[in-house]
Parts: C-alpha cells; sequence; structure tokens
C-alpha cells in the first residue's frame, strides 16, 4: 500500500494542478520508501525537489486564484506560505545533516496536503471548471 494514494475524487479535473498533486504525492510516496534507509543523498535531492516543486505548484495556484478572480485569495496564500516556511525550514536542518527525515514530518505533510485540499483546493477546482479552465 502507498502512504500517500491521491485518489479519483481528489482530483479537480484541472489538469495542471492535477498533475502537480500526483508528482508531489508520488515525492512523498518515494521519500517514504527512503526512510531509515542510508540514502542521504537521495533523500536531500528529493526533498530539495519537493519544496522547489511545492514552491511552483503554489505559484500556479495563485497565478489561477488572481487571474479568475476566484474569492479568498489571502487565505488560501497564506496557507501556502505557511506550509511552505514549514517545509523550507526543515529541509535546511536535514540537508546541513542536523537531523534525518522522520515520518513524523511525511505524516504531517500527508495530513496537510488531504486536509488544504478538502478545505481549499478542491474549491478552487470546482470553481475553474465552472469557468471552462480544464
Ligand atoms: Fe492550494
Ligand atoms: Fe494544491
Amino acid at each position: 500500500m502507498k502512504f500517500i494514494e491521491w485518489n479519483e475524487e481528489q482530483l479537480g479535473k484541472i489538469k495542471v494542478i492535477d498533475e502537480q498533486h500526483l508528482s508531489l504525492a508520488d515525492m512523498l510516496n518515494q521519500m517514504h520508501g527512503l526512510l531509515g534507509s542510508d540514502k542521504n543523498e537521495l533523500v536531500k535531492n528529493l526533498l530539495s525537489k519537493f519544496c522547489d516543486d511545492t514552491k511552483t505548484h503554489f505559484d500556479t495556484e495563485e497565478n489561477l486564484i488572481k487571474e479568475y478572480k476566484f474569492p479568498n485569495y489571502f487565505s488560501h496564500k497564506m496557507e501556502h506560505d505557511r506550509v511552505l516556511a514549514q517545509i523550507n525550514k526543515e529541509k535546511e536542518v536535514i540537508i546541513s545533516g542536523g537531523k534525518m527525515l522522520t515520518l513524523e514530518f511525511l505524516n504531517s505533510l500527508r495530513t496537510w496536503m488531504f486536509n488544504h485540499h478538502e478545505l481549499n483546493d478542491s474549491k478552487l477546482c470546482k470553481f475553474l471548471a465552472g469557468q471552462g479552465v480544464e
């Protein structure tokens, strides 16, 4: 069983957003598979890519929110900024060798992804679909 399963009902039918969510979930699964291994460089590279791609993904959503004038831009962006700061901080500590990747951290990301999707992204995707975005 996969650590995080991004299933059919979590797909918002907005291609770019769905692809990014699936790719981020896939990276979380890869990191989960590396927990406790001695492949430190691989973990660090993956975590760096995860941070970069998360930033790209948040920019994508924020640009779509602005472009289509979806309400609650600031509260959605605040959630993005909050988690991004948290991920980057953890990344810095891990990359500098201060600690190892932990299950606790991956669990918190998984929970955040599911909650954020349910409370924010799913509504955004529904709205965008209504605007004819595919
Ligand atoms: Fe979002
Ligand atoms: Fe998202």
